[in-house]
């Protein structure tokens, strides 16, 4: 993927946090791709990586069948940082001795580092800084901090002399290293883990017990940065900036002169996709835009607003709300609305795709996705499988199956918030860069029951209210998703000296990190309060706001 920036292959053997050690190093600037343990070493090594990082793991390395550790990693003469079951693995490997704990350790712990001065903690020495302060990361501040390490020395010196500096750290392990394997030395130890890291510097073989990639251990990205730019000496060069001009170039060679066709949702993966596209091949790109009527207020208008006049794609806007509509009419089953608006959606961008042609007289080669990285790592973990398969569930509105087009998706190596940044980085508005995930069906799995449209105009008009609000308040970011559900029930009320008998609106609002789990916002009361009243007082129809205090599990985030 990445022929310029340096690289780091992280190898996994299944651990929940592995996806975070490659965004850890990538907040460092350097390019980190996620390998598969047993991952063919040619496919590795033709990313041409400059050290590694072993993941951790639920097996314990003594186990029948365990997972191993790779001959080629060792024989690559590369540095090696093993996290957690990664150390076991090299300890195991390597002849040190590996042990099930007294004490199984998870959670928070204190690490005293009892060799301060090795080049994994080149960045936690004393700087006058609280010990568990990240320093950050910028370039003046590293290089500040690198002068400040030699005025530190001495003070540093000092500090071992009369007390070992400690960390805070998270620990989550059953086995322990009972010996280092020749060669190596203990670098920090734990109440239960005597050998809480370990080294070999000649070798750069480096091992922690703990998880620095989690933000439980604050100093753990200083770890992380040490090995990755300083014992693996990657430049700090990956960034969106230069991810844009390699993407560019990838996407030319691999599009050529031919057409590309790009399929505008209305989200942020889609339209970050296709002005990539756009910086590389111009014209030779047409985006599609099927406005479904299922968007938010506003969103048609703000698609088509960016892609014509901000971004001078060649656009083509597709109304087709009466055949949505058409085809929902009477149903309120949410898996039959879903599968509905999938199968329209694809029958509707195979004919726009048969126009484009004809307009051109060329034939179609490519087609733009917007994948992420996380849909496509080859991973170990079991929650990746169970991720993959509700991410099924809810790919509604994608690729037409039978379509004989082949697929540029130029994100396909980026997290969300990286494909975030390359949004802004290309001049996409906020408004777009910063959009809350939407499902595919789009308001049709938010208006409960039948979806008509004067259901569906209802509930746009008090879902613009409670986006207002909450960006009103400042909170657009601490939510992650925050919108209203049009209720099938009608409840009794009171309007002047009249009774009304008129229809309710849920209001939901989450806080999540991974959208698996997620819990309700505890939204401040006046927040509240104006969202309810605005709603029952601008929104014809609505006589009840009510707001959905469930947490998911056991309820979901989505009503239907
Ligand atoms: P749930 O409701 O399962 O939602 O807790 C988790 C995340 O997925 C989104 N979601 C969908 N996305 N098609 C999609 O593309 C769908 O059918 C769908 N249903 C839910 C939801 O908005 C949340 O971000």
């Amino acid at each position: 993927m990445s022929s310029r920036s340096d690289a780091i292959a992280i190898l996994d053997y299944g651990s929940q946090y592995t996806q975070l050690i490659a965004r850890r190093v990538r907040e460092a600037h350097v390019y980190a791709e996620i390998f598969a343990w047993d991952t063919p070493p040619e496919r590795v090594m033709a990313r041409r990586p400059r050290g590694f990082i072993l993941s951790g793991g639920p097996n314990s390395v003594t186990d029948p069948g365990a997972p191993g550790l790779p001959q080629y990693v060792l024989d690559s003469g590369l540095p090696v940082l093993g996290l957690c079951y990664g150390m076991q693995l090299l300890a195991h490997a390597l002849g040190g001795e590996v042990a099930p704990a007294q004490t199984r350790e998870y959670g928070p712990a204190t690490v005293e580092l009892t060799d301060a001065a090795c080049d994994l903690f080149i960045h936690l020495r004393p700087t006058g800084r609280a010990v568990d302060q990240p320093s950050g990361e910028s370039a003046s501040q590293r290089i500040s901090e690198s002068a400040n390490q030699r005025i530190g020395e001495s003070a540093n010196r000092r500090i071992s002399e009369s007390a070992n500096q400690q960390i805070s750290v998270w620990m989550s392990h059953g086995d322990r290293i009972e010996s280092v394997p020749p060669g190596f030395h203990p670098i920090a130890r734990s109440q239960n883990s005597p050998i809480a890291a370990m080294a070999d510097p000649a070798r750069k073989l480096y091992a922690l017990q703990f998880h620095p990639e989690v933000a439980h251990t604050p100093r753990g990205q200083d770890i992380l940065r040490a090995f990755v730019l300083d014992i693996a000496g990657c430049a700090p060069g990956w960034t969106p900036a230069s991810f844009v001009d390699e993407a560019v170039e990838r996407i030319r060679a691999q599009v050529g002169d031919a057409l590309v066709i790009a399929g505008l949702s209305g989200g942020v993966d889609s339209a970050v996709a296709a002005t990539l596209i756009h910086r590389a091949i111009g014209d030779q790109l047409t985006a599609i835009f099927v406005d479904t009527g299922m968007l938010r207020q506003g969103e048609p208008e703000q698609v088509v607003e960016t892609c014509r006049r901000v971004l001078g794609m060649k656009l083509v806007a597709v109304n087709a709300i009466e055949e949505f509509l058409a085809a929902l009419g009477g149903v309120t089953d949410p898996e039959h609305k879903r599968m509905i608006i999938g199968e329209k959606f694809v029958r509707v961008f195979e004919r726009e795709v048969r126009r484009v042609e004809q307009a051109v007289g060329r034939e179609v080669r490519f087609l733009a996705q917007g994948t992420l990285y996380p849909d496509v790592i080859e991973s170990r973990g079991p929650e990746r499988q169970q991720a993959a398969k509700i991410k099924t569930h809810h790919n509604v509105g994608g690729l037409p199956p039978d379509m004989k087009l082949e697929l540029v998706e130029p994100l396909r190596y980026l997290f969300k918030d990286e494909a975030r940044a390359v949004g802004a980085a290309l001049g996409l508005p906020d408004s777009i860069v910063w959009r809350q995930p939407f499902p595919g069906p789009g308001l049709a799995v938010r208006v409960i029951g039948e979806v008509t449209w004067e259901r569906l105009e209802t509930l746009r008009a008090a879902d613009a209210i409670v986006r207002e609000e909450i960006d009103r308040a400042g909170l657009s970011f601490a939510v992650a998703q925050a919108f209203a559900v049009l209720l099938p029930v009608r409840s009794v009320g009171v309007m002047g000296d009249g009774r009304t008998y008129a229809d309710v609106v849920a209001v939901r609002a989450v806080t999540t990190e991974d959208f698996m789990t997620a819990d309700w916002a505890r939204l401040p009361y006046d927040v509240l309060a104006r969202i309810g009243s605005r709603i029952v007082n601008e929104v014809q129809g609505v006589n009840r706001v009510v707001y959905d205090v469930s947490s998911k599990p056991p309820a979901t985030i989505e009503w239907e």
